[in-house]
């Protein structure tokens, strides 16, 4: 009896640690602005330009000592879309946000529209630019919704001055159209390419840098799975029929073209295709089969954001109905249940994994932000709704289905440390029980590698 409940314990230590690879760096009950004046925020509250409770990170990014969150105008009430806090400001575990790249760029201008109104996410490129996917969109959860094109507008990130505003043509926005995520190939600064998802009318908007010019491409692979549109977070549960969302680019491959990782959200399924075929439309519309089914995470895995790391190849993406955060290596020759590593679940710190982000300095970035709750009921302001999360990628996957560490080291590793703690705790047990402490730890090592796949 005694050893079945040390197992159990041991089994609980070892999934508790390892469930945790992730500490958490911010956390807000509410989000709240950094006004200029005490005056200004009461007067923006006063006038309803600021309601606290409409206020939710959707999305996260990291350049420099720069945490940016977008803060999409879904309700009314949303100060400012775009904002940062420092990093470097370690006072407070729920800062203030700051709007960037200032003020003015968030007040509504002569024609209704200020110059940032609604991006879901963004991208920090290698070459100090800022890829801000506009929405358009305001108040699309309010009676009346203003829409205004997509855009994508490029901040220089060295001055915050903006470089360059590209509003998507009308013949590439359809009436469902939502763009929700962007991934950036930035292999050559001048020839930089920019794929924006589309999740309400399956398509990839990709823009030329150099031509500053865009193209829509279209494929079955981008459209939600009828199967897999039900979703249920923390007793809420809805229907969702998003397509193409998430999207994870690959470091240059021999060819110099990447290999973009995606899957729509609703979707239990994983794809891949060279970006060559991304990048001239009539390429792609001959080369269907150049886009590739890898495989399915299984039943109830739908994700929504995704992200390779580019240095280990590692995909790490969000599991939005298991509360989790997952991995796989790119190098797996197979995509499928067993190859995924847990990279952090929990079901009240991760409700709802929205955005993954790997910094230059090789640190994983996750945000959550409970969002169905904020959208079919309300979040209790008194808990803590909104949290941000980073580690070391290497301590992020180390000891899952993605450690880069050869597998015959994780094992010896893994042997050792049970060995040390089961000979530590058997020996309280019972002083002289060496020999079966052995035996034990493979137990625990053989019921823990049952347990760590999904
Ligand atoms: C906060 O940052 C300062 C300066 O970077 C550093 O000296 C200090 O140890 C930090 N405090 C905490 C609690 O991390
Ligand atoms: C929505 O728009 C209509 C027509 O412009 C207007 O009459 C109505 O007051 C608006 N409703 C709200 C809640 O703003
Ligand atoms: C890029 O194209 C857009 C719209 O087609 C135009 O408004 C803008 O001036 C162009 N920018 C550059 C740098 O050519
Ligand atoms: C929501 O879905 C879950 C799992 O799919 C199910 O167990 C639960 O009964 C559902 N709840 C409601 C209120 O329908
Ligand atoms: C890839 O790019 C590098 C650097 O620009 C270049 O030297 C190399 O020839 C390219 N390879 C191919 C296959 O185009
Ligand atoms: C796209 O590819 C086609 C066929 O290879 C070629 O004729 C066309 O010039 C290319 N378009 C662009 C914009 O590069
Ligand atoms: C196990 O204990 C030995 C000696 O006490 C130590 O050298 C070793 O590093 C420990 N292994 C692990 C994985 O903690």
């Amino acid at each position: 009896m005694g050893g079945i409940k040390t197992l159990i314990f041991l089994q609980l230590v070892y999934i508790s640690t390892c469930m945790e690879q992730l500490d958490i760096i911010y956390e807000w009950k509410q989000l709240d602005f950094d006004f200029l004046t005490p005056e200004a925020r009461q007067q923006a509250i006063d006038s309803g330009a600021f309601i606290p409770e409409n206020n939710m990170p959707m999305g996260l990014e990291i350049y420099g000592d720069k945490l940016f969150i977008t803060v999409p105008r879904w309700r009314n009430g949303v100060p400012a879309s775009l904002t940062y806090v420092n990093l470097k400001d370690n006072s407070t575990k729920s800062p203030k946000l700051k709007p960037y790249p200032s003020w003015a760029a968030h007040s509504i201008g002569s024609d209704g529209k200020p110059e940032i109104v609604s991006p879901f996410r963004i991208r920090a490129d290698r070459c100090d630019r800022l890829w801000v996917l506009d929405n358009g969109k305001i108040g699309n959860l309010e009676v009346n919704t203003t829409k205004f094109l997509p855009s994508i507008i490029i901040y220089d990130l060295k001055t915050d001055t903006i470089l360059r505003r590209f509003v998507f043509p009308e013949d590439q926005v359809k009436e469902d159209s939502g763009f929700a995520n962007i991934a950036v190939e930035d292999t050559d600064c001048d020839k930089t390419y920019a794929y924006a998802g589309d999740v309400g009318k399956p398509g990839i908007v990709v823009y030329s840098w150099e031509k500053n010019e865009s193209w829509r491409i279209t494929h079955h692979y981008f459209h939600p799975d009828p199967i897999a549109c039900d979703f249920s977070v923390k007793g809420h549960n809805f229907s969702w029929t998003d397509a193409i969302f998430g999207l994870g680019l690959s470091a240059p491959n021999a060819d110099n073209y990447s290999t973009l990782y995606f899957h729509p959200m609703a979707s239990y399924n994983e794809f891949a295709v060279s970006t060559e075929y991304l990048r001239n439309q009539s390429v792609a519309e001959a080369n269907f089969d150049a886009f590739k089914v890898l495989g399915s995470r299984g039943p109830n895995a739908q994700s929504s954001a995704s992200f390779v790391d580019p240095k280990t190849g590692v995909l790490f993406y969000s599991l939005v109905n298991l509360n989790a955060v997952a991995c796989w290596r790119t190098t797996n020759k197979e995509y499928g249940m067993k190859n995924q590593g847990r990279i952090y679940m929990d079901d009240e710190k991760m409700i709802y994994p929205t955005d993954i982000k790997v910094d230059y300095d090789e640190n994983l970035w996750v945000l959550s932000n409970r969002m169905p709750i904020w959208m079919y009921s309300k979040l209790n302001p008194d808990e803590v709704n909104f949290r941000v999360f980073s580690a070391p990628v290497l301590n992020a996957i180390s000891h899952t289905a993605c450690d880069v560490t050869p597998r015959s080291d994780i094992l010896t590793k893994y042997v050792n440390k049970l060995k040390n703690v089961t000979s530590k705790i058997a020996s309280k047990i019972n002083p002289n029980s060496g020999a079966a402490s052995l035996q034990f730890s493979l137990i625990v090592l053989i019921s823990s590698i049952i347990l760590f796949s999904f």
